[in-house]
């Protein structure tokens, strides 16, 4: 393994601030000296995640992930805490000299899309790419679009393959990362490629066109890796990202021609499902982006039904839906090179409410002329209408009703009433189990905490503490002081990283940190933590020479015992108070 010191790490981290880094991933909102957001390591309703610019740190109270900058990126990333201090490291000019045996591992599969992404690039502009080029003018991507999105070509005179060996690739691992088939050829062939990358940016796969061929399919993309899990990506998230601190909205598609033209008419807040069903991976990602959604998929039926099962999927986690439906079966695609750009722009500034669009939905496939449609038709509008929030937006779609089926307004609010007290049950609320400690843990808890915040408590604890009860904390708190002494100075943050070779410390230490401990103390409190934990120790040895004095058979050696048991007291001889 190779060895970085603590130093550099430290410097690292010095220069990097967790604030900027995090908000890469989730949006913050500052709140007093932190900021808060959407926690990503458990499934947030609400933001419980707190960052502190001032220690460097973050923390959930409700899932209790907490840590410094490399761990949130090591935790989100999932990668190893040292992939992450070489890449924050690389952000700010510092490279990790030595690579270990997983970071090669690692780094490859990264390193071979990066190279295949510009091989693929490289070949459309070539003589054997004019008519991959003629197809994008005709399709109307012109040159720069095809550069913002990294669009390339696979030909098959050109073997990537045979590149990427040249590179010292093997084909086992060609293989492995889904760019060669077993045969040892192109995965790709004659296909204009669109490259897909993950949340940071990096390429990571490909999903490839058919151009001016025939092909049972017309996109092909690449097997699941390692990194490339559809269910997990969205394709453009890494650009669109950058255009939420604009505007604070996120347009969801189908397919990456969408989202490219799109950007074409300078909207940039697009993504696609690249035509799978949203996962619950792709709501946290979509959440840790921004609570606020436009659904824009195709017009047509499917794009419907992928509509439906969306809103099930964000409606439940608090996501604010607007809904776009656009006519003629079209995709926005088509729609924008149709009907325009102020065109669609005003689809998405008018896109329908949520309720509204329920509202409609509902209407399908009934023949509201028709009595037994129009009563069942309220009801279930009604059904819907009893989700809504909102008392005035309920008042006037059920006044709404009231008018154009020219029934009775108190007929249809009794009706809603009656819908609502049914299912107004008690609501069940996430609560998370706290662990409880008891007066000594605390007592303990603590003490790490402020050792970390003021060396003062460190010496206080390296010179009165003989050693903690818990093991782990017994750890902590000699790695504590040993950091301290070596040197000289110690703050969380740093601390964190350096506990990180071992997962049960950092763990314990996380625990800690996640815990609701205030931030000032006074000695007194210290004195009292301290205390406690003297008197645990009392404690245990009354207890151990309790058996002890139990199994003795001597009486005269019972009474020693006895007395000595009363010394740890505080007890005198002859003093019969208990
Ligand atoms: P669409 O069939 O709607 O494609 O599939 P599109 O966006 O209109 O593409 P163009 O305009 O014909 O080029 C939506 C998405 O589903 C995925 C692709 O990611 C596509 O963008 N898809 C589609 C596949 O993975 N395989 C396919 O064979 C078709
Ligand atoms: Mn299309």
């Amino acid at each position: 393994m190779a060895y970085i010191s603590n130093e550099v790490i430290n410097e690292i981290r010095n220069k990097t601030d967790i604030v900027d880094v995090v908000s890469k991933y989730v949006s913050l909102t500052k709140k007093g000296k932190n900021y808060i957001g959407v926690c990503p390591f458990h499934d947030d309703h609400s933001p419980s995640m707190s960052v502190s610019p001032e220690k460097q740190i973050f923390t959930c109270f409700s899932c209790g992930a907490s840590g410094n900058v490399f761990s949130f990126v090591s935790d989100f990333e999932k990668i190893p805490f040292i992939e992450a201090v070489k890449l924050l490291g690389e952000k700010v000019g510092i490279s990790v000299s030595g690579t270990t045996k997983i970071e090669t591992k690692k780094d490859d599969y990264l390193e071979i899309y990066e190279l295949a992404n510009k091989f693929y690039q490289n070949s459309l502009f070539t003589s054997l790419g004019k008519n991959a080029i003629s197809y994008l003018e005709e399709r109307k991507i012109d040159k720069s679009t095809i550069k913002k999105f990294g669009i390339g070509l696979s030909i098959q005179k050109i073997s990537l393959t045979d590149y990427l060996v040249n590179k010292k690739y093997t084909i086992d691992k060609l293989i492995e990362v889904g760019l060669t088939n077993d045969s040892g050829n192109d995965i790709f062939v004659n296909r204009i490629m669109f490259p897909i990358y993950d949340l940071s940016g990096n390429p990571i796969a490909f999903s490839g066109r058919i151009y001016n061929t025939r092909d049972t399919s017309k996109y092909i993309n690449t097997k699941e890796t390692d990194k490339f899990k559809k269910g997990k990506i969205l394709y453009n998230y890494h650009l669109a990202k950058e255009h939420l601190k604009k505007n604070d909205t996120v347009i969801i598609m189908e397919g990456q021609m969408d989202v490219i033209r799109a950007s074409t008419i300078g909207i940039d807040n697009c993504i696609a499902t690249m035509g799978t069903a949203l996962t619950k991976e792709h709501r946290s990602i979509i959440k840790n982006m921004t609570n606020n959604v436009v659904l824009c998929f195709d017009g047509d039926g499917a794009g419907e039904k992928a509509t439906v099962s969306a809103i099930d999927l964000l409606e439940d986690a608090g996501v604010n839906i607007k809904v776009v439906r656009l006519p003629n079966n079209m995709d926005p695609d088509e729609y924008i090179l149709k009907e325009g750009k102020d065109s669609f722009v005003s689809q998405i500034d008018k896109a329908m409410s949520l309720i509204d669009y329920k509202m409609e939905l509902l209407k399908k496939d009934k023949n509201l002329t028709d009595v037994k449609d129009i009563s069942s038709y309220i009801n279930s509008a009604v059904r819907a209408l009893t989700s809504v929030d909102d008392d005035i937006v309920v008042e006037l779609n059920l006044k709404k009703m009231a008018t154009s089926f020219n029934v009775d307004y108190e007929t249809i609010l009794n009706k809603y009433k009656e819908l609502t007290k049914k299912k107004r049950l008690p609501v069940r609320k996430e609560v998370k189990q706290k662990k409880t400690y008891d007066r000594y843990r605390k007592a303990e808890n603590n003490l790490i905490y402020y050792m970390l915040k003021d060396s003062t408590v460190i010496n206080m604890v390296d010179k009165r503490i003989g050693y903690f009860p818990t093991q782990n904390i017994r750890d902590l708190s000699n790695e504590i002081i040993y950091y301290f002494h070596k040197y000289g100075i110690i703050n969380v943050a740093d601390f964190i990283s350096y506990i990180s070779f071992s997962e049960e410390l950092s763990n314990t230490l996380r625990e800690i940190l996640a815990m609701d401990i205030k931030e000032d103390f006074q000695i007194r409190e210290i004195e009292d933590y301290i205390f406690v934990i003297m008197e645990y120790h009392k404690k245990k040895r009354i207890e151990d020479m309790t058996k002890k004095m139990k199994e003795e058979k001597d009486p005269l050696k019972q009474a020693k015992i006895l007395e000595e048991i009363m010394e740890i007291r505080g007890v005198k001889k002859n003093d019969t108070r208990d």
